[in-house]
């Protein structure tokens, strides 16, 4: 029998959806004397995810000549008709207080020479609202959370802790489907990467904040643990997921085949002043939308994409030269130093930039509570959709929903954890007749299939050819890895295999579902085109 190890509230993830959900619960009971136990786990080091990369900001407003109504405009217009307008709402009007607790916590904004926040602009933005730090915005917001919950009497963080799977009924050996009403979860089996070990993790409570999904492409500026583990997860605990055909992708990653992840080039570079160039230095924005380079991604990245393939080219240019210099260098030091370190000086010289799939609308379905269709499961963050972004994203929306629904969560959490027990009965996790996998290069090498078939069939620019075709590889893929996940003790890899080929395929799916072009989905075979360019393949 292995050990078992309980906990009133089980955490899986440690960026902010995951870090300030547990320092609310904690503190909510700390001030009201009550003991609980928090649990925090984590795949790799603690601060590792997407939120510590976050480079242009966190959106609301915070100034009287802005509004709600316009944040709410520019969130729904952005979204492409998608957004659930409710809930669009809700996180506008709640942003100006989670900003306020995320500053009571020790997070700093660059502040004007007037003492007022430095509010920057980015794209599908009307008005200068992103607040931010320098340009590791990201990083942070993630020193100052992990700073309140490091030494929290009620918080355990465990690091380099690899969830595998969901428990649920399906566990006890009841049946159960997408539609059975009162799934229920009861915590996780969790890989303990220093001793190898699986263990059953019981919780009253379970939240998902497992982040993105970035690394089912070639080309991410998500870091390697965003293998969209909770998602497939979730999935396979029969959890309801949707919108997984909306994958961002940012315009503009620095071209650097080398880099995993891409590194970004934040939008701020744009809202700065930064202009869009093709190999002629021809300001190619303006022939795709009277925004320009300030237009939403969606339009940004299809029309680089547009460029490159009309060129024949690897990349496109941004030209900072025309920003000034010193604002360069102490607004954007993260980006200037990247550059300067492969030779490029951004003040005199063009960055060669490329789009690089960078966040994931879509995820597990959740309510105003962040609760999942799986009872006793949360989920918030970029692993969950909450219908804030419909169709497409507006930039630095995502901190800030992290935020506003771990915020909810925790509200209705609290609440909710007297009425519920620890499941009795959970079976050890079974691995009988499994051996110690010998065959990694199978791992590595679908792996990277796997990238190359979204990368090529299932990216920017779709057709129903090239969907039909990822799906059809997929299936291959799907029955090849199975066989491996089955007979092997498991490991993170063969496990995030697992995790991608099932994002590989939601995603496909979605994809081939939809036979509308709308925000970030487009496939050229599709009857309405919507988009100016024209290079529609
Ligand atoms: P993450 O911060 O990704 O955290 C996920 C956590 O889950 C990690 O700790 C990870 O290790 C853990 N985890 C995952 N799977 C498992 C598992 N199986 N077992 C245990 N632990 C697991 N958004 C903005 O609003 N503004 C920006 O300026 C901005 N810039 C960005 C720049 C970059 C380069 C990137 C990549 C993203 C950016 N985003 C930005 C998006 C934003 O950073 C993310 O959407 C947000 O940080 C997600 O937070 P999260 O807490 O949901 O997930
Ligand atoms: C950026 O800095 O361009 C990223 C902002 C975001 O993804 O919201």
């Amino acid at each position: 029998m292995n050990s078992i190890l309980k906990s009133d509230f089980l955490i899986i993830g440690s960026g902010i959806a995951g870090l300030s959900y547990a320092f609310k619960v904690a503190e909510h009971f700390r001030l009201k004397n009550e003991k609980i136990s928090i649990t925090i786990i984590t795949k790799a080091n603690e601060e590792e995810g997407n939120t510590k990369y976050a480079q242009g900001g966190i959106a609301a407003v915070m100034k009287s000549t802005d509004s709600f109504e316009n944040h709410i405009k520019d969130t729904l217009v952005a979204g492409d008709g998608l957004c659930d307008e409710s809930v669009v709402r809700i996180v506008v009007e709640e942003a100006p207080e989670r900003i306020q607790e995320l500053i009571a916590w020790g997070t700093n904004f660059d502040k004007n020479q007037q003492g007022e926040y430095d509010l920057a602009k980015e794209g599908g933005h009307s008005d200068s609202r992103i607040l931010h730090y320098k340009d590791f915005t990201g990083n942070e917001i993630e020193r100052a959370l992990i700073h309140q919950v490091e030494d929290h009497p009620f918080i355990t963080v465990l690091d380099h802790h690899f969830a595998i799977d969901l428990i649920t009924q399906h566990h006890l050996g009841i049946t159960i489907n997408r539609k059975t009403p009162d799934k229920k979860c009861f915590g996780a089996y969790v890989l303990n990467r220093k001793t190898n070990k699986i263990q059953t993790f019981l919780a009253k409570t379970t939240m998902l904040a497992t982040g993105g999904i970035g690394q089912v492409y070639k080309n991410t500026t998500n870091p390697t643990v965003a293998t969209g583990d909770g998602i497939a997860m979730a999935y396979r605990a029969k959890a309801l997921i949707e919108n997984m055909e909306f994958v961002q992708f940012h315009p503009t990653a620095l071209y650097n085949l080398s880099d995993n992840p891409a590194f970004l080039i934040s939008e701020a570079v744009r809202g700065a002043g930064g202009i869009l160039r093709n190999r002629d230095n021809y300001a190619f924005m303006q022939d795709y939308d009277e925004r320009k380079d300030l237009a939403p991604r969606d339009i940004v990245a299809r029309s680089i994409d547009a460029e490159m393939k009309k060129h024949g080219d690897l990349h496109v240019f941004l030209d900072a030269t025309q920003i000034d210099q010193e604002k360069l260098q102490t607004h954007f030091p993260t980006i200037y130093n990247k550059c300067l370190s492969i030779g490029i000086d951004i003040t005199k010289n063009y960055i060669p930039v490329v789009p690089a799939a960078h966040y994931l609308c879509g995820g597990i379905k959740v309510d105003e509570n962040a609760r999942t269709s799986i009872v006793n499961l949360y989920a918030s963050g970029e692993c969950s959709a909450t219908g804030l972004h419909g169709a497409n994203r507006l930039a630095s929306n995502s901190l800030l929903e992290a935020l506003v629904f771990s915020h909810r969560a925790y509200l209705k959490g609290v609440e909710d954890i007297y009425k519920i027990g620890y499941q009795q009965n959970v079976p050890d996790w079974n691995d009988e007749g499994t051996t110690i996998p010998n065959e990694q290069i199978l791992v590595n090498h679908t792996k990277a299939e796997l990238q190359s078939i979204l990368s090529d069939y299932v990216g920017i620019v779709r057709t129903d050819l090239r969907l039909k075709r990822a799906l059809s590889r997929l299936k291959l893929i799907y029955e090849e890895s199975e066989e491996l996940y089955k007979k092997s003790k498991l490991t993170v890899s063969i496990c995030e295999l697992r995790n991608l080929r099932g994002i590989a395929y939601l995603i496909t799916r979605a994809a081939i579902e939809r036979k509308q072009n709308i925000g970030l989905h487009f496939n050229s075979n599709n009857k309405n085109l919507k988009f100016k360019g024209t290079a529609n393949t």
